[in-house]
């Protein structure tokens, strides 16, 4: 068995494999799930855990070292505490993250951390609560802040706050959003968005960084701060005197795609190399069939492969992306 780590042809290491547990969740995001209800994924068409886990340790062999858990909301799939302690127990796995609506993940926090788990990415793009409810078609804002702040007392760190900034609906309050880091050890960051497969939104909602940035200057200088070796996409500043620090994630001004290390597994069981191209390999076909170990290994190989040296999507919208956010992950 080949132990030679994953690279594509554009000599990028692929170490970090987000796992998109279910494409269900409990929310509604206006910028996430889609325009029309679509049909969900059968049961019988989501990798099982054991599936997951066999898939994982293929890649693991291939230099796989970090893993964060996507949905949907994957709080919402039974069991996925179990799998976590499991994933995590494989030899070669450094980190097990999670990135959650945080509106389920209270009597969770607990064993989570116990799990091993420390990268909680949280959406919140809001403030205030009746917005809360339009944006996400639920009245959970105080649940939500509520967990972000027991998940920092319990040592959840860094713990990231992930904002998408949109025109029209948050951009009013991204300054007030900013201004948490004061106070709060948060990592805020402000997501450009990305429109994909059928939005719920009829324009784009889309403001730049730059404008964002432009927005909170009244706070102050954002001073620099050094990246780290598991630094993903996002730009990190803080305010002066800040607790917190305030990071740019900015897929359609300033693509990060020369850096990036990903591939992804979704739901219904296809790796897909790049968030915004929906070229996918199925996976599940062969593992379902009974494919070896030597089978699937060539599955990631050829996945890693056709992985593109960068995405098409820009500030002007550019190719759309078919695929729903929902059912990737991000
Ligand atoms: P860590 O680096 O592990 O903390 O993850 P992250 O910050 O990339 O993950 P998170 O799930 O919090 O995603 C934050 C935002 O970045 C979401 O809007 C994702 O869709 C986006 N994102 C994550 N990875 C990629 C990527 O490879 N390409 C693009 N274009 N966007 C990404
Ligand atoms: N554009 C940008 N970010 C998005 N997210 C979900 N949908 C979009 C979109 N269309 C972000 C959410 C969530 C993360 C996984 O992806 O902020 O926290
Ligand atoms: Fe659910 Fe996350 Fe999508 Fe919101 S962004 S609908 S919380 S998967």
């Amino acid at each position: 068995m080949t132990t030679r780590p994953l690279q594509d042809r554009h000599f990028r290491k692929l170490n970090y494999l987000r796992i998109s547990v279910t494409d269900r969740c409990n929310l509604r995001c206006i910028y996430c799930v889609p325009r029309e209800t679509l049909p969900r994924l059968a049961h019988t068409d989501i990798l099982r855990y054991e599936e997951i886990l066999r898939i994982v340790r293929i890649g693991v062999a291939l230099g796989i070292d970090k893993i964060r858990i996507t949905g949907g909301e994957p709080l919402v799939r039974k069991g996925l505490m179990d799998f976590l302690h499991q994933l995590q127990a494989i030899n070669g796995i450094r980190e097990v993250n999670l990135t959650t609506n945080a509106v389920l993940v209270g009597p969770f926090l607990e064993e989570l951390h116990a799990a091993g788990v420390r990268r909680l990415n949280i959406s919140l793009d809001t403030l205030r609560r009746e917005r809360f409810a339009r944006l996400a078609g639920q009245d959970c804002f105080d649940q939500v802040w509520d967990n972000i702040l027991r998940a920092f007392d319990l040592g959840f760190a860094p713990l990231k706050i992930n904002v998408v900034a949109m025109q029209g609906i948050n951009d009013d309050e991204l300054t007030e959003i900013a201004a948490l880091t004061r106070q709060q050890p948060f990592q805020v960051r402000f997501i450009e968005y990305m429109p994909m497969g059928n939005p719920q939104l009829p324009n784009d909602p889309f403001i730049s960084n730059e404008d964002v940035r432009r927005r909170i200057a009244s706070l102050g200088n954002l001073e620099p701060v050094a990246r780290g070796a598991n630094d993903g996409p996002a730009e990190r500043y803080r305010l002066a005197g800040a607790i917190g620090e305030i990071g740019f994630i900015s897929p359609r001004t300033q693509h990060f795609c020369g850096d990036c290390n990903r591939l992804r597994l979704t739901a219904s069981g296809h790796l897909r190399p790049c968030l915004l191209s929906d070229r996918e390999l199925d996976i599940k076909a062969p593992l379902r069939r009974g494919a070896d170990d030597r089978e699937l290994t060539d599955m990631f190989i050829r996945a890693a492969r056709a992985k593109p040296s960068r995405h098409q999507l820009g500030a002007e919208c550019g190719q759309p992306v078919a695929s729903q956010m929902n059912s990737i992950g991000g």
